[in-house]
């Protein structure tokens, strides 16, 4: 579809950025003429660096660097491109887009993606339809035994869309080719998977599996999750997943969220558990604010998704296990950190919200739901258990690991009451723990002003979308390499980078990169080595690099020392120091493109000016930086 120029100017017109981001719930407060702050939409802050301009209609956050026009907002808020930001701009403020007509060469490449993605989603939805059908058929009747002794009646079938994937190489392949669905489209929503030996045959992901479609947010299915029922010994595992796709985005989807999320105005809590079953099993105990991060790996962006529905609390529900433990510790700060209120409900060891369910019906699992304990205390509790000694040393290891987590509040008269009652609770001065805290949150901001200063301030708020620019893959493998091979070889550098994932952002996108941010978001689970076994079955592992790493470290002769020897704190400190170069290598090309690609679109000399000043800059800290080194 092509736009024509007028509706476009029509659209740019009539839309406020300001009026557009308070509508993403952003809460401005003015600053200067024209220019508004906010916290940042794009990574989490407490002090707001987000800025934005509404006489230019541009925005920057000096914290990430994220920035660019009002349409390049409305592409990011809502995960589309420019046509979808158009298109949701115009409803939003009554401008009807004329039927196209004729577009030129770049608009058939965009309609051609666009009707991929749209074609994409149909055979999804299809196949969820194709999954349904064949659990009513003779061959879905074990599948339909499995659900029944599991107590799983009709119409719940019905309501979640429960399928079964026949036990066949191509079940699905076939009848999707009968529809027309081509083999690319499979592929691409992770339905198949490419054969090997002949590159032109597919073959179905899922056999023999009882299947949950995955729903975004408006509820469309965007993936599948196949767990295995009856006595057979289960290939690839309890449960197969579709893989990270253009589709879906496995760390923004939280299973159950579009049914929740209509209930929680009315709710004022969310529920948080580990599984689809668990979910389900709320929803028909009645607690509709169900939804799964499917497993433990909750995310900064599900985070973000929750506090923005304004639900002004969530409550936990993981399994009480230790790993269940860890995950909450993980999922607690991450949640504060959005400004949300965490409440924990302890599911008895060995049980999860869906076998309550089961043996105690609805009333049972109502009951333990209300029983949730505040996240603090919670923690405390748990972390005394694991510090039982009274010593000035335990209560000092105890002390910290509180702070890590009131730190992350974002309300300082709360953060200031949990000082107070940690204090009382360890028969401790309130003011050093005070005191503590405040150091903290100083090193803290001080690390954030570093990293601004070293980012070198304001990159460029083109008034059009920039071109992407990526670095060519080869210039950054080597790293990849090296960075999966220290995360592979040695737990502490892995845990080391689990705690700032985003490091990985610069890193050009290739199977060694794919590993490595699974490994680091298993890791951050505290499933470091079973991570690294999943890798060693995903297809992941086929690929040359990352078998290759596995296979043979480059750091062979450290194998088995403690992560604090020096000199893999030194491959470590090396490998940071070249992704932070990389990325104002990223930065300044993207500078220098906007410069030269379109020295047009920049109204006025001055900002042309503005803009090679802080190209200047950019320089200047890249070299501040290389001779640093
Ligand atoms: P559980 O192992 O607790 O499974 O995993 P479950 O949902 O309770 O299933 P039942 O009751 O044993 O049948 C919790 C969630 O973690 C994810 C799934 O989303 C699952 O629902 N998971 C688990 C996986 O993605 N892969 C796995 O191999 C296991
Ligand atoms: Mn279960």
């Amino acid at each position: 579809m092509a736009i024509p120029q007028e509706t476009i100017d029509e659209i740019l017109r009539a839309a406020d950025l300001a009026e557009v981001a308070r509508a993403f719930q952003l809460e401005l407060k003015p600053a200067g003429t024209g220019v508004w702050k906010a916290c940042c939409p794009f990574h989490h802050e407490k002090t707001p660096s987000f800025h934005l301009d509404t006489s230019k209609q541009v925005y920057h956050c000096f914290g990430c660097g994220e920035g660019g026009s009002l349409v390049t907002f409305v592409k990011k808020m809502v995960n589309t491109d420019f046509v979808g930001a158009m298109q949701w701009l115009a409803q939003r403020y009554n401008i009807t887009i004329p039927e196209d007509m004729h577009g030129g060469e770049n608009s058939a490449e965009a309609a051609r993606r666009r009707q991929f993605h749209e074609d994409g989603m149909r055979l999804l939805s299809e196949s969820a339809a194709f999954f349904q059908e064949q659990l009513q058929t003779p061959v879905g009747a074990e599948a339909r035994q499995y659900l029944s002794d599991r107590g799983i009646d009709e119409a719940t079938i019905q309501k979640y869309g429960l399928g079964y994937a026949p036990d066949s190489w191509d079940a699905l392949a076939s009848w999707a080719n009968a529809k027309g669905f081509s083999r690319a489209l499979l592929v691409a929503t992770g339905l198949c998977l490419q054969s090997e030996k002949n590159q032109e045959r597919v073959y179905d992901r899922f056999r023999n599996r009882l299947m949950f479609p995955i729903c975004n947010e408006l509820g469309k299915v965007v993936a599948f999750s196949g767990r295995v029922f009856g006595v057979k010994p289960a290939e690839g595992g309890k449960y197969v997943n579709s893989p990270e796709s253009d589709f879906f985005h496995k760390g923004r989807v939280l299973y159950g969220f579009h049914i929740a999320r209509q209930v929680l105005s009315r709710t004022k809590w969310a529920l948080v558990c580990e599984g689809q079953l668990d979910v389900i099993a709320c929803h028909r105990a009645g607690l509709l604010q169900a939804m799964a991060a499917q497993g433990t790996a909750f995310t900064e962006e599900h985070a973000r998704m929750l506090a923005k529905t304004q639900v002004p609390c969530v409550h936990l529900a993981f399994d009480g296990d230790p790993a269940g433990h860890k995950a909450t510790l993980r999922t607690i700060k991450l949640l504060q950190a959005a400004g949300l209120q965490v409440l924990i409900t302890t599911i008895p060891d060995q049980e999860d919200p869906d076998s309550i369910f089961r043996t105690g019906g609805p009333t049972a699992l109502q009951n333990i739901m209300a029983q949730a304990e505040p996240a603090i205390p919670f923690v405390f509790r748990i972390t005394c258990q694991s510090h039982p000694e009274n010593t000035p040393e335990a209560r000092s290891v105890i002390v910290s690991e509180m702070l890590d987590v009131i730190a992350t509040l974002t309300d300082e008269m709360t953060a200031i009451g949990h000082c107070q009652w940690l204090a009382g609770q360890l028969h401790l001065p309130e003011d050093a723990i005070q005191n503590l805290l405040n150091q903290r949150r100083a090193a803290a901001e001080e690390a954030e002003q570093r990293a601004r200063r070293f980012h070198a301030g304001p990159l460029p708020s083109p008034p059009l979308a920039l071109p992407r620019i990526t670095l060519e893959d080869n210039s950054t493998s080597a790293l990849t390499e090296t960075m999966l091979d220290l995360a592979i070889h040695f737990q502490p550098i892995a845990e080391h980078l689990a705690e700032t994932p985003s490091v990985l952002t610069p890193l050009a996108d290739c199977p060694a990169k794919q590993a490595l941010t699974m490994l680091l978001a298993g890791t951050a689970d505290g499933n470091w080595e079973e991570t690294i076994s999943s890798l060693i079955q995903s297809e992941l592992c086929n690929d040359k690099a990352v078998s290759a790493v596995l296979v043979k470290s480059q750091f062979e002769n450290l194998l088995g020392q403690p992560g604090e020897h020096p000199a893999l704190q030194q491959a470590l400190a090396d490998c940071l120091n070249r992704l932070q170069s990389i990325q104002l290598q990223l930065a300044s090309a993207q500078l220098g493109a906007t410069l030269e690609r379109q020295p047009d679109d920049f109204s006025t000399l001055a900002e042309a000016a503005k803009l090679a000043r802080e190209r200047q800059n950019l320089r200047r800290s890249r070299r501040w930086k290389a001779a640093s080194d």
